[in-house]
């Protein structure tokens, strides 16, 4: 028996400035999108904007439903629309931003377990990474690969 630990690499950013500016243009898009959001169970609008390798941004924004789980969230919204109107071209960023009665909020917006599977699928299916950049009003955070929100992540043609 031995224990290994996983390290999860973050880069943090104080505000956008520091980003290169197709990433604060996904941002932007990712802020935009909370304002498409259907949310009027939780009031809880997320955005999420996707850049494609051919540097266009696909927007995406919860979508909510009265039998709750048929709703879905912002990310799959967007990378599901990314992949299916543009099948042979890779995701290479996402942006994720949330808003409340119109305020950003403060802390940056973490994909659910769900929607990390999914990103997970786009990433393996092109064999590029997809930075994933997590908004908040404060501070962004931001890792290189879906893997690493993913670690153990579910696979079975792995391990047989
Ligand atoms: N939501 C997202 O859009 N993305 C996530 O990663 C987690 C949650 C949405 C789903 C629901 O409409 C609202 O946020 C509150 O859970």
């Amino acid at each position: 028996m031995y224990r290994f630990d996983l390290i999860i690499p973050v880069i943090e950013y104080s505000s956008t400035e520091e980003l290169d500016g197709k990433y604060k243009n996904i941002i932007k898009s990712a802020y935009d999108a909370c304002s498409t959001s259907y949310a009027p169970f939780s009031k809880f609008c997320v955005g999420a904007a996707v850049l494609l390798e051919n540097g266009e941004i696909i927007k995406g924004s919860n979508q909510e439903n009265v039998a709750y789980p048929s709703g879905l969230c912002a990310e799959r919204v967007a990378v599901f629309y990314a992949n299916s109107f543009y099948p042979a071209i890779p995701v290479i960023a996402i942006a994720i931003a949330a808003s409340v009665a119109g305020v950003p909020c403060k802390e940056p917006v973490y994909p659910c377990g769900s929607c990390r599977q999914s990103l997970l699928q786009s990433e393996q299916r092109f064999g590029k990474n997809i930075r994933v950049f997590m908004v908040g009003s404060e501070k962004i955070r931001m890792v290189e690969s879906v893997k690493d929100l993913l670690p153990l992540g579910f696979d079975f043609e792995l391990g047989w």
